[in-house]
């Protein structure tokens, strides 16, 4: 693979954005272009400080394999993937710790963008941060570990741009390809909250915040209940 260009990313800058400022992808998902961009160091600083408490770390898939993402949790509870399977924890496996909580300024948003597109009283109390660099990608999944239909996922991009997957009630629903910005803010929740969704890949270009890293974050309801934190 030939280098991305940053200067290219520079100039991709300047040019206008005629993307819409909201897109209802449909029924019950939202794409809000940009939403977060006005506060965007701020959100980066506050991943930097739960990342500070809870490192990011590439996790163990049930089937014996390696996570390509490195993730790290805040909230009450911690989405956690080893070779028992995938739960939420209370405590970071890593430290045997409490999560950090989630940030003040990160959970405003997440609400915010909630209500925007239809959720009012969101009410976040799991929040995993998805850290991407180059080869990095996840597979169409499900978000059900949180066995909760009631309330959305809140999906944040920060960064360099994910090539995003979007599927539909089965696996093998069509799937839609769409670029996530920087700042882009996806909320997916009552008919559509159960649909299949991935991370082909990420963007060509560098970004001025956080160069050749794409980070996400979804903030979740959990009703699980909490299983101990399992050994890594
Ligand atoms: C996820 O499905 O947990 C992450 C999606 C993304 O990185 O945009
Ligand atoms: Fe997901």
């Amino acid at each position: 693979m030939t280098s991305p260009d940053p200067t290219a990313r520079q100039m991709d800058l300047l040019l206008p954005d005629t993307r819409p400022m909201r897109e209802e992808l449909e029924a019950g998902a939202m794409l809000l272009r940009a939403f977060a961009k006005p506060c965007d160091a701020e959100y980066l600083q506050a991943l930097e400080h739960v990342a500070r408490q809870a490192p990011f770390r590439h996790m163990h898939t049930p089937g014996g394999g390696t996570m390509s993402a490195a993730m790290t949790s805040c909230g009450t509870l911690g989405w956690v993937s080893s070779l028992q399977g995938y739960t939420y924890t209370t405590l970071d496996p890593a430290s045997q710790q409490a999560w950090p909580t989630i940030p003040p300024s990160l959970l405003s948003l997440a609400q915010a963008a909630a209500q925007t597109a239809g959720y009012a009283h969101f009410i976040p109390n799991a929040c995993l941060l998805n850290r991407y660099q180059n080869g990095s990608h996840m597979g169409l999944h499900q978000d059900r570990d949180e066995h909760d239909t009631t309330q959305p996922i809140v999906s944040l991009s920060l960064g360099r741009s994910g090539i995003f997957l979007w599927g539909g009630p089965d696996r093998r629903s069509k799937v839609r390809t769409l670029m996530l910005e920087h700042g882009d803010v996806l909320v997916w929740g009552g008919p559509a909250r159960l649909h299949y969704h991935g991370i082909k890949g990420l963007g060509p270009h560098a970004h001025p915040l956080t160069g050749w890293t794409r980070f996400n974050i979804t903030f979740r309801h959990v009703v699980a209940p909490p299983t101990p934190a399992p050994q890594t």
